[in-house]
Formats: C-alpha cells, structure tokens, sequence
C-alpha cells in the first residue's frame, strides 16, 4: 500500500451531489486491481479524523493517476468536495481485496450495478474488456438525472442496459428485472454487482438460482481501513463454519455464497 499526497488535476460535479476526482497517485495507479478502494483524508486538519473509503473507479497507468466517482453524502464527503485542482489531497492505497477474473473457459461476464454502486464497476468492465472477456452491464439509478459516465460505461461493454426506477430513461423498474432476463437467456459464467445491499441480496438469490458464481463488493462503516480496528467486520460462512471477516482486508469484494446477509 503507498501514501500519496497527490495533485488534484480533476475535480468537478458530474451530476448533482456526484463528483468526480482524477488524482495524482503513481504507485496506487500502477499497483491497483479493479475492486479496491483507496482511503481519502477530507481535510487538511484533523476534524473529521477518520478517513473515507472511496473504490478506485479508474486508473491511467501512463499519466499516473486514479478517479474516483463519489456523493456528496455527509460532512466529510462534502468537505473533500470543496478541494479545488490543484490542490493536494492524502490517500492510502490500494487497499483491500478487488474483483477477479475467470479463467478463458468462461466467454460471458454479467456485470451489475446501483446507483453510486457502479463506481468499481469502470475500472472492472475495462479490464474485462481488455482481457476479452464478453461482458453485459446493467446498471441502475433511480432517475435519469442520477446516470453515470454513460459514455465511458458504453466504450466498455457490448451490451449496456441502464435501468430507472421512476422510467425517465431506460427500462423502468430494478435492475433484477433485466438480470433476470439476462440470465435465463444466456449462458453467463460469473456474476458482478456493486451496489445498495438490498440489491446486493437479490443479485445473489438470482446468482443462486442460477447457479452462477457472483462477487460482490460489499460496504461497511470504516475507522482505520487497514485491518487494525476490527470495526468493518461481516458475518460470513466459509466452509460451513460462521466467521467475522473484515472488509476492509479480505473484501470489499466477496464471493456472494459467502456472505450472510442480516442488515436487509
Ligand atoms: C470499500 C468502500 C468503497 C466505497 N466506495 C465509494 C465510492 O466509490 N463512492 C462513494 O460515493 N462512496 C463510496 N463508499 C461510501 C463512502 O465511504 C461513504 O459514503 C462516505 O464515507 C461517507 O462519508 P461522509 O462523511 O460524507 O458521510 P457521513 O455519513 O457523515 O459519515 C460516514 C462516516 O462516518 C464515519 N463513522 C461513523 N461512525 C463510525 C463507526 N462506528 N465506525 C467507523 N466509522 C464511523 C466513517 O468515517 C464513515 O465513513 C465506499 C465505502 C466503502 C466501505
Ligand atoms: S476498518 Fe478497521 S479493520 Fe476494517
């Protein structure tokens, strides 16, 4: 994991409350898997103290920097949102255990998302893609004014479906509804979802159903997001037996099998 104190070179509202982010981070760029995430310190003071985990949404390996896509949500994301270019901004990373690929035996990938849940999910469809893998996104928001970087999303997949809850773009409804589809239709090899856990949980009962392996990256409070509080831990079942794992170190992205789902 490397500390950068770097250059902001990027940052601006991209929908409302949402910001995007490219940073000056060389080593982050360089060493970061698709999944992981990156702690950000919000202040140059020490209030608020904690620092905020944010995922690694794209990195430029050439240029040397990583984005990051973010709501404004509470204090400190609305402090981080008052930095200007130029200035300088503290992160850690890369920090936790990202998403993985299959081996070439599997063709088709099927990539879900909501809301600011699809933030991982660029870094993601990128790799799949450049490893050609065939891949279908679905990503949902509740309106139209909440869609994401469509036209990066759409360099990177063959078979992008945007869902909306109210109907003003796309196909109305949750995401579940075309996924469903999506997966009695095609012969898809693993299953990916970012997004409110509530998605989460019906992402895996289809997954399931299906019988198709799923990751997903899973959220949790976090204090010191380097494995040493112990404040991030989620009941999981590994081989039958009932553990505590951390977020933070062996997420954010879990096999969907494993994780117990008791918060929805
Ligand atoms: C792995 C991971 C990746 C994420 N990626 C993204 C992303 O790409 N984009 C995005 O918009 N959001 C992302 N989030 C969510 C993001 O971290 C939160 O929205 C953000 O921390 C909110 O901070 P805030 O100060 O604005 O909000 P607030 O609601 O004011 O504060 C939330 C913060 O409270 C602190 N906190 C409060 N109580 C506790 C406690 N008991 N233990 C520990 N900490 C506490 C934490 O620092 C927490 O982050 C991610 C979260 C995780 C875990
Ligand atoms: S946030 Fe401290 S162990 Fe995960």
């Amino acid at each position: 994991m490397f500390q950068h104190n770097g250059k902001l070179i990027y940052h601006k509202e991209i929908s409302p409350n949402h910001m995007l982010m490219v940073i000056d981070a060389i080593e982050i760029a360089k060493n970061a898997v698709m999944g992981q995430f990156v702690e950000v310190r919000v202040s140059d003071s020490y209030e608020p103290l904690l620092k905020r985990p944010i995922s690694i949404h794209d990195t430029d390996k050439k240029l040397g920097t990583i984005s990051l896509l973010y709501q404004v949500k509470g204090k400190g994301t609305k402090l981080l949102s008052e930095k200007r270019e130029g200035m300088y901004v503290d992160i850690l990373g890369p920090l936790g255990k990202g998403f993985t690929l299959p081996d070439y035996s599997i063709q088709k990938l099927l990539i879900v998302g909501g809301g600011i849940g699809v933030a991982p999910l660029l870094f993601l469809s990128k790799e799949v893609r450049r490893q050609f893998f065939n891949s279908t996104m679905i990503l949902g928001y509740n309106s139209k004014e909440q869609i994401l970087r469509i036209d990066e999303f759409k360099k990177h997949s063959s078979n992008l479906q945007i869902t909306t809850l109210d109907g003003s773009f796309g196909e109305k409804g949750l995401v579940t509804v075309p996924l469903e589809r999506e997966l009695a239709a095609r012969n898809y090899g693993m299953l990916y979802a970012c997004g409110p856990e509530v998605m989460l949980k019906s992402v895996a009962q289809l997954a399931e159903r299906y019988e198709i392996p799923c990751q997903v990256s899973m959220e949790s409070l976090m204090a010191c997001g380097v494995g040493a509080c112990l404040g991030c831990s989620r009941k999981m079942i590994v081989d039958g037996k009932e553990i505590y794992q951390r977020v933070c170190v062996e997420g954010p992205v879990f096999n969907s099998r494993e994780v117990v789902w008791e918060n929805v």
